[in-house]
């Protein structure tokens, strides 16, 4: 969980549903994190409340396991009011999340917002294409462009 008074950062990814794009950033993030060295906190959540304390698609939860990370015991849940203050960032899978956050953000906001893929140079302002609807290969997509964006949030907080 996020340390209230820590000074490391704290991310909190944020996409539709919290079952398929987020949870593969926060896994990213962590792993590559750890594997770096860095101390960070990382969680995820929804705009939605469709999938509240259920675990992540089946085809994230196989696509992660690839990878070799265990993600089938992250929990669904929904970005709340207090993760405005509570987190340091709070980085969205895509524009359409991006101004659902923006939207629903109280004035003492403290944490900064801002869309994932802008952390990965020559990908400033792009999303990370929705799999819900899509296939293996969709999900596989959404790895790469996750794991991309993770590499470079570490470099740029190991600064
Ligand atoms: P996510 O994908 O936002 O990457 O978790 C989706 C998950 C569920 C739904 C849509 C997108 N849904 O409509 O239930």
């Amino acid at each position: 969980m996020p340390g209230f008074m820590s000074d490391h950062p704290s991310i909190l990814f944020v996409c539709l549903g919290n079952i398929c794009r987020s949870p593969l950033a926060e896994a990213a993030l962590r792993a590559a994190a750890t594997k770096a060295g860095i101390a960070m906190e990382v969680a995820s959540a929804g705009t939605a409340d469709y999938h509240v304390g259920d675990p992540p698609d089946l085809r994230a939860i196989a696509e992660a396991r690839r990878h070799g990370i265990d993600i089938s015991q992250y929990q669904g849940r929904q970005l709340q009011m207090r993760d405005f203050t509570r987190f340091t960032h709070i980085l969205a899978l895509d524009e359409e999340n991006l101004a659902d956050i923006q939207s629903r953000a109280p004035t003492e906001i403290t944490a900064r917002l801002g869309l994932l893929m802008d952390a990965v140079p020559g990908r400033e302002g792009g999303s990370v294409a929705d799999p819900y609807n899509g296939d293996a290969e969709d999900f596989s997509r959404t790895w790469s462009d996750v794991s991309l964006a993770a590499e470079a949030l570490v470099k740029r907080f190991a600064r």
